[in-house]
């Protein structure tokens, strides 16, 4: 298959936030970017118009996108109907794939690429005495009406279900592959969760972190000392990066509601994560593009 040389990640576009002119402009704006791979984060848009958004880059974008699904992109629907759709649109494309459905994707022959959701499992943190409440509750159907006794159960199931996912697919890929790049909506460590500028204190990270997958990221990842994988992770809105282990790095993407952007793009061989370019887009402008098309 063909190498996979130039990436880009964006994560926590919230495409919402535009209308719908200015959403398919950014959208054209993505197919100018020189890569071979886009890929998103989580909290796209929401799950009123995914289907639009999805399809409208499916139509303009000359490069294959991966994705994972983040809490807003369940908004206005539920889990189940929007895995359905994301399951489905992943068959039914050429260039449209969510992650947990197509598993992995070759990047060159000694680096991979897989993915998963993830979802606040509420283990880390102060989950009982926490006051915080979550917009999610009310937009996602199998959280509306739970008290917080059974939220909590939905969460750590949903956090379950991504870490199973998880050591499925990285024990499997570190029989071939010396690198893995695992692309998450929710930060699997706390030591990237900020919030207003600090690490996110007991009360916020319940929600900011999957800690069921942290924990089989640093078990496998202890194991093979000489492998490698790159995290990259959004949902905080805020660019963090720190290295769990000698072999395990974990980055965070920032984001503002209105403004979407491109966090990196790396281009030329992938060598243990030292890419050879990191071009953030702040936000994406022509001139911008016209700077990255050069340096690509
Ligand atoms: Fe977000």
């Amino acid at each position: 298959m063909k190498t996979i040389k130039r990436i880009a990640w964006a994560t926590d576009l919230h495409l919402d936030f535009l209308p719908r002119d200015e959403r398919n402009a950014y959208i054209a704006g993505l197919a100018s970017l020189p890569i071979d791979l886009l890929l998103l984060g989580g909290d796209t848009i929401n799950g009123m118009l995914l289907d639009e958004c999805f399809g409208e880059m499916a139509r303009c974008l000359p490069f294959k996108i991966c994705f994972v699904l983040g809490n807003h992109d369940y908004y206005g629907s539920s889990i189940a109907k929007v895995k359905g759709w994301a399951k489905e649109i992943t068959h039914a494309s050429d260039n449209l794939f969510w992650m947990p459905e197509m598993g992995m994707l070759e990047l060159n022959p000694s680096t991979v690429l897989i993915g998963h959701d993830g979802w606040a499992d509420g283990r880390l943190g102060d989950y009982a005495n926490s006051m915080v409440i979550l917009n999610d509750y009310f937009h996602i159907s199998e959280l509306k009406g739970l008290d917080k006794k059974h939220r909590l159960e939905v969460i750590h199931q949903l956090g379950d279900e991504a870490a199973h996912f998880v050591a499925h697919w990285l024990n499997k890929v570190l029989k071939t592959y010396q690198q893995v790049i695992f692309l998450t909506h929710v930060p699997p460590f706390h030591h990237v969760c900020r919030h207003s500028h600090n690490i996110a204190k007991d009360d916020h990270l319940p929600f900011l972190t999957c800690k069921a997958v942290g924990d089989v990221l640093l078990s496998v990842m202890k194991h093979h000392a000489q492998h490698k994988i790159l995290v990259l992770s959004g949902h905080t809105h805020r660019n963090s990066v720190r290295h769990i282990l000698p072999n395990l790095t974990i980055v965070t993407g920032g984001a503002d509601y209105g403004t979407p952007k491109v966090q990196k793009i790396w281009s030329g061989e992938m060598d243990g994560f030292s890419f050879s370019e990191e071009i953030p887009m702040l936000p994406l402008t022509s001139a911008k593009l016209e700077f990255i098309k050069k340096r690509a």
